[in-house]
């Protein structure tokens, strides 16, 4: 007997193989138990895998690798699956092995991955687990006062090992750089069941091609991941946040800079419109922070060790905002931030969304943000538009609701104006399934044929992740 899905059917030969490599209570094939690891967060993305198996171990993790590849079947890894380009769920048609024939599909859960180790104090280093969330790992070093330089919204869920494969970038980038930037080590395991790993924590290794960099960013198409050593940044105690309200996103821009010059302590530096910020407050139940309604809105963010609010209230009086809060207490930070962060959840509740993550030469963001929106418009009068994101880094979040999920003209028109300025259509959330098509057009072809080299090395037969970052070749 076999068990069938949409995809080739995987036979229990290999099912035996994979409930002998991580105990058969983690192999699931029930619908209802597979159901929430087959669809994304954004509900856009959706596919049905024969099984979801949940190793708990690094050698747990190649026993599947193996077993699969045995049989052709195409490993999907997925960790806490807050991806929002489809890349950690099956693909909704199954793919193709080398002669043609439907792969079935196997999500490879990292969630039980979650060793935390003690931080390294003298290095400023930890190795952690995969599958360890953001949480959980944020509340594990700074138990010992350090802290992880990489954040972002979806922190209660998202893992390491998910992080490091999209090279997550989050809210404070301009301070620290991205996710890639915080690793100096990596174990993980290849297509054939090989293992790599390099965890010393060297900071200085020019010992050969750098694997952990390569595997940041490779939305699992190259490795699985499952052990990570990063890179700690201290602890900012002291943090003061102030909100701005400008006439428009070359004015927060051209603030986010000025202040980037002035404060050494600025950690972030955010922009969202009126629109979005009214769905927040219509989602969360929340007030708004100012009597009247303005443009654009600028969320600013200082961390030190003592307190940085004076420098940052003398700072902010320079600029010629419309008006401006700060807040130190723990309470009104959050409630500031919420404004924000909240934007990704009350977008997914008024609809199945549109994500554009699109990066854009900081020095055009004003522009960007108005012809943007007429693309849109043009592209589908009745859609709704909000543009929110990581002004200080040049990352726009270009979201939007309307068109049916399977339409892809907005997001034609929004990538298209990314490239012609000189962007990519991809910032810090991937290409994954999403963005598949418009690879070529922004790598180039000979960019993306280095790539397929590089794919084609490590994974020759393609079973990792096939349909991601690449299209399929026929
Ligand atoms: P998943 O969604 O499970 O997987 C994402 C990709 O990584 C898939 O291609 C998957 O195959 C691959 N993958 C996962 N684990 C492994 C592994 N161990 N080895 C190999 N490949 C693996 N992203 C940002 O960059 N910045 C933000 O500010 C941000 N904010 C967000 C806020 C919200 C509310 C939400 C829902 C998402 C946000 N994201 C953000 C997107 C998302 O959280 C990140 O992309 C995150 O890094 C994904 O981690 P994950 O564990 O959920 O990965
Ligand atoms: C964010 O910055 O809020 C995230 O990247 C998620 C999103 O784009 O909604
Ligand atoms: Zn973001």
């Amino acid at each position: 007997m076999s068990h069938q899905t949409d995809g080739a059917p995987l036979l229990d030969q290999t099912l035996n193989a994979l409930r002998g490599g991580v105990g058969p209570v983690h192999v699931l094939t029930d619908a209802d138990l597979r159901a929430t690891y087959e669809t994304d967060w954004t509900r856009r993305f959706h596919g049905e895998a024969a099984a979801v198996v949940r190793p708990s171990t690094v050698d747990e993790v190649a026993a599947v690798l193996r077993a699969c590849g045995e049989v052709g079947a195409a490993v999907v890894p997925q960790g806490g699956n807050t991806g929002l380009v489809g890349g950690g769920v099956p693909r909704a048609a199954a793919p193709r092995d080398e002669r043609g024939s439907s792969r079935s599909q196997v999500i490879l859960s990292t969630l039980r991955l979650r060793d935390l180790e003690a931080v390294d104090e003298v290095a400023g280093e930890v190795t952690v687990g995969a599958g360890v969330t953001l949480a959980a790992l944020q509340e594990h070093v700074r138990r010992a006062g350090w802290d992880v330089g990489v954040d972002m919204g979806s922190r209660d869920s998202a893992t390491v090992g998910g992080m490091v494969a999209t090279n997550a970038g989050g809210v404070n980038v301009l301070r620290y750089g991205v996710m890639r930037q915080q690793v100096v080590g990596i174990e993980a395991v290849l297509a054939d069941g090989s293992i790599i790993r390099r965890l010393p924590g060297l900071v200085k290794d020019n010992t050969g091609y750098a694997l952990p960099s390569l595997l940041a960013g490779s939305e699992g198409t190259l490795a699985v991941i499952t052990r990570v050593r990063l890179r700690l940044v201290p602890q900012l105690s002291r943090r003061t946040v102030a909100l701005l309200a400008v006439d428009d996103a070359a004015q927060a821009a051209a603030f986010a800079a000025q202040l980037r010059r002035s404060l050494a302590t600025l950690t972030a530096a955010e922009l969202f419109d009126d629109d979005g910020m009214r769905l927040v407050l219509r989602h969360t139940g929340g007030e708004p922070p100012f009597r009247e309604a303005h443009p654009r809105y600028l969320l600013v963010e200082c961390g030190a060790a003592s307190d940085p609010t004076d420098e940052l209230v003398n700072a902010i009086a320079e600029l010629p905002s419309r008006d401006a809060v700060a807040a130190s207490d723990e309470g009104a930070r959050h409630r500031l931030w919420k404004l924000r962060e909240g934007h990704t959840e009350a977008v997914n509740a008024a609809g199945v969304p549109h994500k554009l993550d699109v990066a854009v030469p900081i020095g055009r963001i004003g522009e960007f943000d108005v012809i943007v929106r007429e693309a849109i418009r043009r592209a589908d009068p009745g859609a709704r538009v909000f543009v929110y994101g990581h002004v200080g880094d040049g990352n726009l979040h270009v979201n939007v609701l309307g068109p049916d999920p399977e339409d892809e003209a907005v997001d034609d028109a929004v990538l298209e104006l990314t490239i012609q300025m000189g962007g990519a259509v991809s910032a810090e959330h991937g290409i994954g399934v999403a963005k598949v098509r418009w690879l070529i057009a922004d790598r180039g072809e000979p960019d993306v044929a280095a790539m397929r080299g590089i794919k084609r090395a490590l994974d020759p037969a393609g079973g990792l992740n096939p349909g991601v970052l690449f299209p399929e070749e026929s």
